[in-house]
């Protein structure tokens, strides 16, 4: 097995001066985690997959130094560099990367654009990665594509290989839906079902997982159990995964005797004076300008602190060709030379800023000798900055201050956690910060460190590449039970060989897609013609089994030669076209329930009242799908109490909720229609849990079909009422053939 990875950037980036190529490592959060993980597992490879990366080497890269580039990223990294044509790269990643979905999904929709010609170049690059990712892949490989610049890539891979595990991690915050909705519709669906390619989808936070299942329902229909979503042919399943940090390399950089020299030389320069530090990359989400504002605050509320403390403030460039970024870097200057002016003196400078990549080592250095890291992003998908700093106390001094805005202040309460947006906060946190006893420092960064360690960055990718294999094994299970090659023909030829066959089929989702409205769901000229057919063949009995009232089923069927079994089971009509009841059944109950629901259909828009002979069912298919959730789930528990003493069962389906007698269901009306005959081959098909009744109570040689995914008790799968039709032909035609082939 091997793992691919897909990512935009490459933990490298090529850069050219006078014509020849640079090679430095990439910053953000993505590229160093990774790295240490795929580090890692080249080391110890017995336990881990062996890997390869494929992404973007950070430039546009002229075809005369290509083979360089690429012989670096393969010999250093196990990398191959995707080119992406330099026009790409304003739309694309300048464009709808860095001004459509970036500021969009970290919360900043003012500055979001919405440039066709960005999303037009944003699907192409993901066609170009999908070309190299799919000429790449062999067939037991796992995928695992990652973040923003990516999520039209696993539906692309998908299509070429469907059975193949492809994971998604999304690096950045996945927005509220009122935020994503902002985005173009054709876009947003374009992306969930971009996304849906994936087996395995995966975000830092609990948040996120449930913002992005909202959306899901809200884009493209789909609910979620338990964060497993069932699309038509396979699942989805969607999950939380906090990114952690190579805990040990930082634990031990920061203990060696390099680091120690290296904090001794700065603690020289700053005798007297308690240390505050951050490291970003230049962004606006990392709340910079309003760091600097609140330590501004700090200074003019504390006169006794001046002299006394210094602020490190150090930011990586990045992203120099968006304006926003621009923009934001000059306020940032302006700001530092504010806050020197007005505070410094001869002797004391409030402000040290460095504009420039730091060193690992560098940043090792910083990290064990501040006593405060203020770490204080406006919005950040997770935030590792604040994790290596817990990992580089060997001391386990230091206090760390975090937004309560980044992944990460979901797992480390125990720093001091702040609102980033008021700069009281921030005043307030630093006077606690540095004056916060050592023991209590020692405290806190003891569990934080203990967590850390637990759920490292291996930790986060085996969990992950764990929940791929496992959909996987899972998914071979279902796919094993598909009513396809090996297991279809043999059922073709159990009905040929078959004298006497009896055929339940169900008729809404099974036979006809579902409808906005029951009513809206007549059979059309194809399901007549199946049937007839089916039913012309004097080998065959047919029933169609349904939950629809008698008054359907025999307005639509009753000229053909089938069984109809109406109300899930309360009426069945024989091929004599006589109905009769299954069950001595009374109603009363219907006056008492019947208001409850009419209200329910008053409070929900959308929603209505069917009422059949020995039902009612309340539907909500057309109602806004969240709200209709929590309705239904209201309406279930005040039916607990109005049923409790009747003799009736309250029952779920896809989108209803059915009260009716008990003691019928479909399964206990097969079996009356079967009496006292005796087929050699027998199909029940449905797609809901009330067809599960008639799985449970055909015998074990039947061939029982589930439509669509679900928990079942049928025997084999199909994938829709497409699929049932295509099948149901085949049964049709296999007779005819064989029986143009058998002499009269
Ligand atoms: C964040 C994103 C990464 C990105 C990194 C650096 O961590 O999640 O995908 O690579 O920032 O940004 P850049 O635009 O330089 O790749």
């Amino acid at each position: 097995m091997r793992l691919v990875i897909v990512s935009n950037r490459l933990p490298f980036t090529v850069s050219f001066k006078d014509g020849t190529p640079e090679f430095k490592s990439s910053s953000g959060g993505l590229s160093t985690g990774l790295s240490s993980y795929l580090q890692q597992a080249a080391a110890d490879s017995a336990d881990r997959p062996d890997y390869f990366w494929l992404g973007w080497p950070g430039a546009s890269v002229a075809p005369e130094h290509q083979a360089a580039v690429r012989s670096y990223g393969e010999e250093q990294f196990k990398c191959c560099p995707v080119f992406l044509p330099e026009e790409s790269m304003e739309h694309f990643y300048h464009g709808f990367c860095n001004k459509t979905i970036w500021p969009l999904f970290h919360y900043f929709p003012t500055l979001t654009q919405y440039e066709e010609e960005f999303w037009q170049e944003y699907q192409n690059v993901n066609r170009i990665f999908g070309e190299a990712v799919v000429n790449a892949l062999r067939p037991d490989d796992l995928v695992w594509v990652h973040d923003y610049h990516l999520m039209l890539l696993p539906r692309l891979i998908r299509e070429k290989f469907p059975d193949m595990p492809i994971g998604f991690f999304l690096h950045i915050p996945f927005p509220s839906y009122e935020l994503f909705r902002m985005m173009p519709r054709a876009w947003r669906e374009e992306m969930i079902e971009g996304l849906l390619g994936s087996s395995v989808i995966g975000f830092h936070t609990h948040d996120y997982t449930r913002d992005f299942l909202t959306s899901v329902l809200r884009t493209a229909g789909y609910e979620h159990q338990l964060g497993i979503l069932a699309l038509r042919d396979r699942v989805v399943k969607v999950d939380t995964f906090p990114m952690g940090v190579d805990f040990e390399r930082f634990a031990q950089a920061a203990a060696s005797p390099e680091t120690a020299a290296r904090v001794a030389e700065l603690r020289a320069k700053c005798v007297g004076q308690k240390v505050i530090f951050s490291v970003d990359r230049l962004d606006y989400t990392k709340g910079i300008f309003n760091r600097l504002r609140g330590y501004d605050l700090f200074l003019k509320r504390n006169p006794q602190w001046h002299g006394k403390v210094v602020f490190i403030v150090c930011v990586a460039p990045s992203r120099i060709g968006v304006e926003s970024y621009q923009a934001m870097k000059l306020d940032l200057e302006q700001m530092v030379g504010r806050i020197i002016g007005a505070y410094g003196t001869v002797q004391w400078t409030p402000l040290i800023y460095q504009y420039r990549n730091l060193s690992f080592e560098e940043i090792v250095a910083l990290y064990r000798l501040c006593d405060v890291a203020l770490i204080t992003p406006l919005r950040d998908g997770m935030n590792l900055v604040a994790k290596e700093f817990v990992a580089s106390r060997p001391d386990q001094k230091g206090v760390l201050v975090l937004s309560e805005m980044a992944g990460a202040a979901k797992e480390m309460g125990e720093a001091l956690i702040i609102n980033p947006f008021y700069a009281d906060d921030f005043a307030r946190a630093l006077e606690q910060g540095l004056t916060l006893p050592a023991e209590e420092q020692m405290r806190r960064n003891q569990i934080l460190q203990d967590r850390l360690r637990r759920y490292n960055v291996n930790r986060w990718a085996d969990d992950f590449i764990q929940a791929m294999l496992s959909t996987q094994k899972t998914e071979a299970a279902r796919r094993a039970r598909l009513l396809s090659g090996k297991a279809y023909s043999a059922m073709i030829q159990q009905y040929r060989a078959a004298t006497h066959r009896a055929l339940l089929l169900d008729y809404d989702g099974t036979l006809v897609p579902f409808a906005e409205e029951p009513r809206q769901a007549q059979p059309d000229a194809e399901v007549f013609d199946l049937l007839a057919a089916l039913a012309a063949d004097p080998l065959n009995e047919v029933a169609v089994v349904s939950g629809r009232p008698r008054r359907d089923l025999e307005g639509w069927f009753g000229r053909l030669p089938v069984a109809l079994v109406a109300e899930h089971g309360v009426w069945l009509r024989g091929r004599n076209g006589e109905w009769r009841m299954l069950k001595n059944i009374t109603t009363e109950w219907k006056e008492r329930v019947r208001p409850i629901l009419q209200l329910y259909v008053d409070r929900l828009p959308g929603a209505l009242l069917e009422e059949k002979e020995f039902s009612l069912a309340w539907h909500f298919r057309r109602a806004d799908p969240e709200q209709a959730s929590l309705r239904a789930k209201e309406l279930l528990d005040d039916l607990a109490g109005y049923t409790r003493n009747i003799d009736v069962q309250v029952l779920e389906g896809k989108k209803v909720i059915e009260i009716r007698n008990t003691g019928m269901n479909k399964g206990a009306a097969a079996l009356e229609w079967l009496n006292g005959r005796a087929p050699d081959f027998i199909l029940g098909v449905g797609d809901d849990w009330t067809d599960e009744d008639l799985f449970r109570a055909l015998p074990p040689a039947a061939y029982s079909v589930r439509v669509g995914m679900a928990n079942t008790a049928a025997r084999y799968y199909l994938s829709s009422h497409t699929a049932v039709r295509k099948a149901l032909r085949e049964l049709a035609e296999a007779e005819r053939k064989a029986g143009g082939e058998t002499p009269a």
